[in-house]
């Protein structure tokens, strides 16, 4: 580990906006400064870079973090990597690291309480094993004679970190003395049948490690050598593995995405692989499930182009339809969603093997629009010339349309079923239910911020100035909590400057990021500082504070008024009483 002394030192010497500029011109405005956001296609910018916070962060896609997280995410280092880096351009040496502990040694705590170990322990087992089915990729014959009949070079394989695991039963006991550990189960490597008998759950096949968007293994897909079924065994949902949320190569094509400002989802690992190898990085897969509502929003947060690519056949076909409905809802007015459909027999893989980059790329320009899509699917089958036939058009769009947020689409989809159905505007609006909801009022609701709890507003202040944490009333933050994740964020944080005396205005932010990195209060402080951008020096922060410490002062006597207002009198005691009348006062 690389102590958090060291990483503060370097915070308080680098300056995050020469970091930035030297990748992205930016441009100054205000206290800050602002670019089109590097991680995301856009033509008006909204990544701002606070040189008094150290910190960037982009109010369209999201992307938020210190000058360690930009090298990673954007320039693609690991931190490791982004330390060296960083510390060199300010004349400072990382400490030197104790050597990897592959092959053998590997000492994690095992029996006992499993939430000992730390997502951190997690995310280190997985790589571990990933190097592992690398290296016995190296020595079978199989193996690599499998992926050469497959057409892929070593280089595509060693970019991907394909690996192999081999046949037998206890493999990973080679590497991880402690077989036993519940560590290897909770990632899913190894499987338990009847009486905890263990045994690996990948064998003789072809692995393919699954990255999370920050460039961490979180999971794997298996492919077998031979016609065994399954075909590909995936990882188990996990603590790091989420299927419906993970997309495989996202974190490796952001880069290919953004330049050329369109994703290709297709739906198999090797589709993936060998696009790539033909130059089309701009390629995720989804990991053998459906399209999800949260794959499609998360690619949308990436580019305003994604073209679904499905196989020509009927699993294809149902797939297709499948990621139109968890489409519509997620939606937004001015992207576009694409529908491409191979020809039957091919998938993305074999297509571009046979036709190549350019035929393929073609086809991708002809995909059908999502609303195109959707109305050719709705009508096959059906004779519009017949009254039954557009009454049934009618009702098969209901629920989808009823779906749709975004006012332009809603609306351009009305007027098509208008024409199809020979049904006006007014009657169809009627027979729908649905109600015509104004630009404005709709962007009116979107832009009503949030009300803020206090919790969040003290974790914005010490985010803003630690000098503040000596003022709090820890009294406050003990049992009578209400929002309980803003509530243990803050307690998080506070116990964060607490050990860290050498946090200061200046790099409190970018400090606490790295110390935050794997934890589960990150999503909320990430929120919390970029709420922070906003502020400027005329805001009088002893005041907010104090106000804030109000609040929650009045917040939790109400709660607590309310507990002792709901037992009987017989039950509360004397004491219980005199704290009732005391509240009653306090509260007016
Ligand atoms: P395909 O059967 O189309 O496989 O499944 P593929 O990608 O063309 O693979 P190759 O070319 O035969 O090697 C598409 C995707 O569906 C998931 C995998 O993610 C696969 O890549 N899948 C398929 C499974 O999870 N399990 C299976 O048994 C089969
Ligand atoms: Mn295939």
């Amino acid at each position: 580990m690389i102590p958090q002394s060291f990483i503060q030192g370097l915070l308080n010497r680098v300056d995050i906006v020469d970091v930035i500029e030297r990748q992205v011109p930016l441009k100054k405005a205000g206290t800050n400064y602002i670019a089109c956001c590097p991680f995301h296609g856009e033509k008006t910018p909204s990544f701002t870079v606070s040189p008094t916070k150290q910190f960037y962060h982009c109010f369209g896609c999201g992307a938020h973090g210190s000058a360690v997280s930009f090298m990673m995410e954007y320039v693609g280092m690991d931190f490791i990597e982004a330390l060296n880096d960083l510390a060199s351009s300010v004349g400072m040496q990382v400490p030197v690291q104790k050597k990897d502990v592959y092959p053998g040694m590997i000492n994690f705590k095992s029996g006992g309480e499993d939430k000992e170990n730390s997502l951190q322990d997690l995310f280190e087992v997985m790589s571990v094993v990933t190097r592992f089915y690398r290296e016995q990729l190296k020595c079978s014959k199989r193996g690599i004679a499998y992926l050469k009949k497959r057409g892929l070079t070593g280089k595509t394989a060693a970019r991907f970190a394909i690996g192999y695991s081999p046949p037998g039963w206890q493999n990973l006991a080679e590497i991880f003395p402690d077989y036993q550990s519940p560590i290897l189960l909770k990632i899913g490597v190894v499987s338990e049948s009847g009486e905890s008998k263990r045994y690996d759950r990948f064998r003789d096949r072809i692995m393919f490690p699954i990255l999370n968007q920050k460039g961490k293994i979180v999971g794997f897909g298996g492919r077998v050598l031979e016609n065994n079924e399954p075909k590909y065994l995936n990882s188990p949902e996990t603590p790091l593995f989420e299927k419906g949320r993970e997309l495989y190569n996202l974190f490796t094509a952001r880069r290919a995405i953004r330049d050329a400002e369109k994703v290709i989802v297709v739906e198999g690992y090797m589709d993936v692989v060998v696009l790539s190898q033909y130059g089309i990085e701009y390629v995720v897969a989804t990991l053998g499930t459906a399209t999800t509502p949260h794959h499609v929003q998360k690619l949308l947060r990436q580019t305003d182009n994604v073209v679904f690519c499905f196989d020509g056949d009927d699993a294809g076909r149902k797939a297709a339809w499948r990621a139109l409905e968890n489409s519509l809802a997620q939606f937004v007015d001015g992207k576009n969603l694409c529908f491409l459909f191979l020809p039957e027999g091919e998938d993305p893989d074999s297509y571009v093997r046979k036709f190549g980059k350019d035929a393929f790329e073609g086809l991708i320009n002809q995909a059908l629009p999502l609303s195109i899509f959707l109305f050719q699917r709705l009508s096959e089958g059906i004779n519009l010339q017949t009254s039954e036939g557009r009454a049934r058009l009618v009702q098969d769009a209901k629920p989808l349309l009823a779906k749709v947020i975004a006012p332009i689409l809603s609306l351009m989809l009305l007027k098509r079923l208008t024409e199809l159905s020979g049904v006006n505007q007014d009657e169809l609006e009627s027979l729908l239910q649905i109600r015509r909801v104004s630009l404005s009022l709709s962007r009116r609701k979107i832009s009503r911020p949030d009300p803020i709890s206090p919790y969040r507003w003290l974790t914005q202040v010490l985010l803003h100035n630690p000098g503040h944490v000596s003022k709090l009333d820890r009294e406050l933050l003990s049992e009578h909590g209400e929002n309980t994740e803003e509530m243990s964020a803050l307690i998080a944080l506070i116990e964060f400057i607490d050990t860290h005396p050498h946090v200061t205005e200046s790099n409190v932010i970018p400090s606490a990021m790295t110390y935050f990195y794997n934890s589960p209060h990150r999503e909320l402080l990430e929120k919390a500082e970029s709420a922070t951008l906003s502020w400027d020096n005329t805001m009088d922060l002893e005041a907010e504070f104090d106000g804030a410490l109000v609040r929650l002062r009045e917040m939790q006597r109400k709660k607590r008024m309310t507990e002792l207002q709901n037992k009987s009198l017989s039950e509360l005691t004397s004491d219980e009483k005199q704290e009732l009348q005391r509240l009653a006062v306090l509260l007016g």
